[in-house]
């Protein structure tokens, strides 16, 4: 039997969001979308002169389509749209990826899981940052390799310190992994440090291996406009002499090194983790042969359905639309998020700190209480989100139970705030409540 530590966050999910009428803030998809949602965004489209009307029920073309096992790596015309995704933010020099770079998984779970089984093994050392999705270094441990934290600091504003690599790295080092906007902070690497990440690894063959699930919803948070206020004349020229959002981090695939690896999947950013679709894509040709000669064991095909309905999603009819949606959800809601902070940051009995997200669907935020002497304690994470949970229904995520191996990040909650803004409204208004009635 393969020894692996349980995976924390997923079990908490599992145990709490049936809980009956439960105000979910723990999620971290964008507000969740169906196939009708889906149609509703769809635009018609000019293509070399022909305009292209988007079929109104995406699901009628897949009515008649026969369930073979379909293509085996997932259909070329959906590799192609992942493959130009990784066009943004690419230099110039870098040719754009091939489709045969893609390979299609069940979600990015798979991706990560299929990618990790056919690269690491005893004898081998990955550095991971922490905190991250366990799943980034639990795999590879419970594959033999062994794993050295790459510890996020909150004065650094949780991007990696590159200089720390010399003291993380070893001769074994195999792979470097990363997750880029990072659950749950929230922040996202910028193109400099991942540049050092790159010379680093490449001085030395290191594989590098980006989680970037979240990275098509690098929105800015409150530095970004609101997307409920027009800001045009005077309000326009405030925001310009104001600090400005930092600019979307690009995916590992462009910076012109070939050993890296890019996991992403539908479920975050394009709201539809119901179609359990993923991809891993690497700029090199033998890690995907090989991952292609695993994946053969565990995955023969994705479901054509999924397939289809994320072609759809990715379409040109639709993607701009589906990432506008969900930027600009993001943005409203960290503005409700950032208020309640705000409000909570500095009381006589309580502190909430931050480092204000801008990027991705998530906020870590630490509770503490202040005694009666001004000794500021950080709050049970665990118990607190259960007594929060149990007196208002609210489900948040304690950071040092699913996140810090209960060791690391005491006080933490992560909320994801992506969700339907008049769900994290209530949310917060009765977390508030919560913390008038029983701590401030
Ligand atoms: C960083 C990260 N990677 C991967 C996943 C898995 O996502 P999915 O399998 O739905 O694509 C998650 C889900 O929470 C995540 O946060």
């Amino acid at each position: 039997m393969v020894k692996i530590e349980p995976f924390a966050v997923e079990q908490w999910m599992d145990t709490y969001e049936t809980t009956p009428g439960v105000l979910n803030i723990a999620e971290t998809c964008a507000a969740s979308l169906s196939i009708a949602d889906l149609a509703a965004l769809a635009v018609p489209t000019v293509i070399n002169g022909t305009t292209i009307i988007p079929p109104a029920d995406p699901l009628s073309a897949l009515a008649t389509t026969r369930l073979t096992y379909g293509a085996i790596r997932g259909s070329s015309t959906l590799r192609q749209q992942v493959a130009a995704l990784f066009d943004t933010g690419k230099d110039e020099s870098v040719p754009t990826l091939p489709a045969d770079n893609v390979v299609i998984t069940q979600g990015a779970i798979a991706a990560n899981y299929l990618l990790f089984y056919t690269l690491l093994g005893p004898g081998d050392h990955a550095i991971c940052v922490y905190p991250t999705y366990q799943q980034l270094y639990d795999v590879p441990k419970s594959l033999g390799a062994e794993v050295s934290l790459w510890m996020l600091k909150k004065e650094n504003q949780y991007v990696p310190d590159v200089t720390e690599l010399n003291g993380l790295v070893q001769p074994n080092t195999k792979m470097i992994i990363i997750n880029n906007p990072n659950n749950p902070t929230g922040a996202p690497i910028p193109r400099s440090v991942l540049e050092d990440i790159v010379r680093f690894a490449q001085q030395r063959g290191i594989i590098i291996v980006s989680d970037e699930v979240y990275l098509p919803l690098a929105h800015g948070g409150t530095l970004a406009p609101n997307p409920d206020e027009g800001e045009s004349g005077i309000f326009a020229e405030v925001r310009e002499s104001s600090p400005q959002p930092p600019a979307p981090p690009p995916s590992i695939l462009t910076l012109g090194y070939d050993k890296v690896i890019a996991t992403g999947s539908m479920s975050k950013a394009f709201a539809l983790a119901g179609l359990r679709l993923g991809w891993v894509a690497s700029r090199d040709p033998a890690i995907i042969k090989a991952i292609l000669a695993a994946r053969d064991y565990t995955t023969i095909s994705v479901s054509q359905l999924d397939d289809g309905i994320a072609r759809y999603a990715l379409s040109d009819s639709v993607c701009e639309s589906l990432l506008r949606r969900n930027i600009e959800l993001a943005r409203r809601n960290i503005r409700h998020l950032a208020r309640f902070v705000g409000k909570w940051e500095n009381k006589a009995r309580v502190r909430c700190a931050w480092v204000p997200p801008t990027a991705g669907t998530t906020a870590f935020i630490q509770f503490s209480t202040v005694g009666d002497d001004g000794t500021v304690t950080p709050v049970n994470d665990a118990e607190f989100c259960l007594d929060v949970l149990k007196a208002t229904q609210v489900m948040m995520v304690p950071g040092s139970r699913c996140f810090g191996q209960g060791n690391h990040f005491q006080g933490y909650v992560r909320i994801g705030y992506a969700n339907e803004t008049a769900v994290l409204v209530e949310a917060l208004s009765k977390l508030d409540r919560y913390l008038e009635n029983n701590i401030a």
